[in-house]
């Protein structure tokens, strides 16, 4: 597969498209369906010889309907325009240029306008904002499929990486409208093709448009969208709003299940944790060193010789005994399991698979022979529902030994140096390319079936390496193996964004990065960049310097302490944007464009090194290397309260700040109501029902927000066990009056204090005066608080 190489546009034949939508070019005539959801979503489905299946296993959500409010679409006599419900154009091709087909291989084609903004594209290393660019989509593994210098320094940023979803948004007059190809196969876009002269003439003017007009108009280039082959299926969602368009694109591709709580916790792996032994020590480090851990990782060494879902003896004399000792002191295990399978006779795992008929066959009928970790492996072919059981199964005995959540990887699939191409479905019968990107979702979906089968009542956590469009509902996502350096550190921030904002919002880095050596700077700026990330985990490669908090003095690990316990702190917040996205679809981390506009001078569009936790918190963190002061935009006319000095900011303007070891910028919004876990400082465990809300007003006016907690553990919630407040703050001159309503009680009464800056002088709650009591928890920032209580 080529990764820099793109069916090239001219090579394509644009089709001609009758009064009734069906398109025609020399090698054949192709149905197209249009169809329309209440949400105004549009489905463009094509077929005809070639493409007679969608082979995509997303499962999206989409419910047509008759009813045509909302935005149009008309798609006929060769013309392609999309209004929005006011009747302006947002979307158009040029007169017979809206889908053009070269063999197997399928094109749509819009017309670009200069000033607009391009995201999403799942994970993309190569910056926030997508003008300009021509990319695949096509799972790759990093380090076994380009060359260091990219995936060490960036350069060229590696593309593809692991993940696909060909979902691409485009702002545009301050609109954003969403394109998404359903389809697996390797697919393609480009959000700069310019126009040639030659081509100009090629183009053949129709319908009402004339050709001077049309010259002009393609004169700012041609957005992109193809496959080299599958059926072309294009999904467009139109916002208007970023939020309505990550909404309506989220419950289309499917929402995050709320993960448990301690998946929200830190998490420590390296390559190279291998033994009970090395997990008791890091328990005995978390517990002396007083820093909260929730998460023990364990890579491929623990396995009898890489030999999925075994222990070594040797390592785990008792891995349940462990486990559960384990799991009694506050920590899961997670271990690694990786799709390979040993091909070898006796091993009962790779018997019951060829026994169930699970494994990826060559062209040939023969099991596929990749190259992995435990020498040659053979891999189950997850686009059959029966070795999908086959495999749920096997993960179900594996976690029936205490285990609640693993860490999914090599699943790209990583072959080695196996060629992959040889690698088909379906008993041999479907190509590599028909299900080569959903391998990692396929096995994402199986796993947690295997969980759930284990631990009915247990919510799992999964985090896996590669994916597709819908991985979300199954996993969350880690961006692969990244490099301890600050070109790392800054990228991964416009990485998560585009994530979220592609319908994977629960993901992160490996933090202070896995390759190389990290520093103590490094590792600093990480954690302080990266507390709130929706995944926290340090991991490192084997043979580099070790990254455990401990491992670089008292004044380090002072500051990397505070961050993990802040995050703490802020869980129960962390917690209310995971429910967001499970029932609205609301991103985690988001650009700041995602809640503000762009005012006079100050655009927003492409600012890749801040980004906000929710609609409350701003992080506008030091990422470069020896860094000492920055400028930080504050967006939105809304006032900003700055942590670090306990100072109210105006927004709508851009500030410098000096860096600072052991303080990070960050930013609250005014009227906001932060839920804080009250938990002692090294404290893992989580209580959603005891909780602090921190109130921040600048001045009279009301806050408002609603809280949700459950046991943080089960599936009970779905049921009802869960308890839902509003909490309404109102500050008149120093007096704080706190409302709050129940809005359903299905897992307790909330036991809640209010913390308030120190300007307040009284604070009533529910109509009674509030009472001082002594603060339960880390405090957010330098500034002082008082805390009450009913
Ligand atoms: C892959 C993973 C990495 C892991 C290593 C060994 O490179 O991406 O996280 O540590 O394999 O299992």
């Amino acid at each position: 597969m080529h990764f820099h190489k793109y069916p090239y546009i001219s090579n394509f034949e644009f089709a001609s498209t009758d009064a009734k939508g069906n398109l025609k070019t020399s090698l054949g005539s192709y149905s197209l369906k249009v169809s329309a959801s209440d949400e105004g979503i549009f489905h463009l489905g094509i077929s005809g010889k070639g493409w007679k299946v969608n082979d995509s296993q997303a499962g999206l959500s989409f419910k047509p309907s008759s009813i045509s409010a909302g935005p149009k679409l008309e798609v006929s006599k060769n013309r392609f325009i999309l209004r929005d419900s006011d009747g302006e154009v947002l979307l158009e091709s040029a007169p017979r240029r809206f889908f053009g087909q070269c063999g197997d291989a399928s094109v749509f084609e819009f017309i670009k306008e200069k000033a607009d903004a391009f995201y999403g594209m799942g994970e993309k290393w190569t910056g926030l904002e997508h003008s300009g660019k021509t990319t695949k989509f096509w799972n790759t593994d990093v380090w076994g499929d380009f060359n260091a210098e990219a995936y060490v320094n960036g350069r060229p940023a590696p593309d593809p990486v692991y993940v696909s979803i060909p979902y691409l948004i485009i702002r545009r007059r301050g609109k954003y409208i969403g394109l998404l190809l359903d389809n697996p196969h390797s697919t393609f876009m480009s959000t700069g093709f310019k126009v040639a002269i030659a081509e100009q003439m090629e183009v053949n003017p129709e319908g009402e448009l004339l050709a001077e007009e049309l010259v002009s108009k393609l004169s700012d280039g041609r957005i992109h969208l193809g496959a080299e082959s599958g059926q072309p299926n294009l999904f467009i969602l139109v916002g208007p709003t970023l939020p309505e368009l990550t909404r309506k694109f989220q419950n289309l591709v499917g929402t995050t299940p709320r993960p448990p709580a301690w998946a929200l916790g830190y998490h420590q792996c390296r390559w190279g944790y291998e033994s009970a032994r090395d997990l008791f020590e890091l328990d005995a480090h978390f517990t002396k060193h007083e820093i909260p851990a929730d998460g023990l990782w364990l890579d491929i060494d623990y396995m009898r010789g890489y030999r999925v879902f075994t222990f070594d003896a040797k390592h785990f004399p008792d891995p349940a005994d462990a486990i559960s000792k384990l799991n009694a002191k506050g920590r899961r295990v997670i271990p690694i399991i990786d799709p390979g399978v040993k091909w070898e006779k006796g091993y009962d795992v790779y018997e019951r698979g060829r026994k169930a008929d699970a494994f990826c066959k060559n062209p040939q009928g023969l099991e596929y022979i990749g190259l992995v970790w435990p020498g040659q492996t053979v891999f189950p072919d997850f686009s059959l529902p029966s070795a999908r059981q086959w495999w749920s199964k096997e993960v179900a005995d594996f976690a029936s030994h205490g285990i609640h959540g693993a860490w999914l990887d090599m699943n790209d699939p990583s072959t080695g140096p196996a060629d992959n191409d040889q690698m088909c479905f379906d008993h041999g019968k479907k190509s590599h390319e028909t299900y080569h990107n959903q391998y990692a979702f396929g096995m994402a979906q199986a796993s947690r079936e295997g969980f759930i089968k284990a631990h009915p009542d247990q919510r799992p956590f999964l985090l896996c390496r590669s994916g597709s469009t819908g991985s979300g509902r199954h996993t969350a996502i880690w961006t692969g193996d990244n490099y301890s350096n600050y070109h790392h550190l800054k990228t991964c921030i416009s990485t998560t964004l585009n994530l979220a904002l592609s319908g994977i919002p629960f993901n992160g880095p490996d933090a202070a990065g896995f390759g190389g050596d990290t520093t103590p700077e490094l590792i600093q700026d990480w954690y302080k960049a990266g507390f709130l990330f929706p995944v926290l985990r340090n991991h490192s490669m084997k043979d580099t310097r070790k990254q455990e908090p401990w491992m670089f003095g008292p004044a380090v690990l002072k500051v990397l302490r505070k961050y993990v316990r802040l995050r703490y702190r802020l869980r129960p917040y962390l917690y209310q944007l995971f429910i967001g996205n499970e029932l609205e679809g609301e991103a985690i981390l988001r650009p700041l464009f995602y809640d503000f506009a762009d005012t006079k001078g100050l655009p927003l569009g492409k600012i890749d090194d801040q980004f906000l936790v929710g609609p409350s918190i701003l992080q506008a963190p030091f990422v470069q290397e020896k860094q000492t002061q920055r400028d930080v935009v504050l967006p939105g006319r809304t006032r900003w309260f700055d942590i670090s000095t306990g100072k109210w900011i105006d927004g709508g303007r851009s500030i410098t700040v000096k860096a600072d070891r052991e303080n990070t910028p960050l930013y609250i919004r005014d009227a906001s109501i932060l839920p804080l876990a009250r938990v002692s400082p090294a404290d893992n465990t989580f209580d959603g029902s005891k909780v602090d809300f921190h109130v921040f007003l600048s001045r009279a006016g009301t806050a408002g927000t609603e809280y949700e907690f459950d046991d943080g553990l089960s599936f009970a919630y779905a049921k009802g066990a869960y308890t839902r407040l509003a909490i309404e703050a109102k500050l008149s001159r120093n007096t704080l009056r706190i409302s709050t309503e129940t809005l359903h009680e299905g897992a307790g009464a909330p036991d809640f204090t209010v913390t308030t800056t120190t300007d307040i002088a009284t604070v009533e709650i529910n109509g009674k005066a509030a009472r001082k009591v002594k603060a339960q928890g880390v405090p957010l920032g330098n500034y002082k608080t008082q805390t009450w209580r009913a």
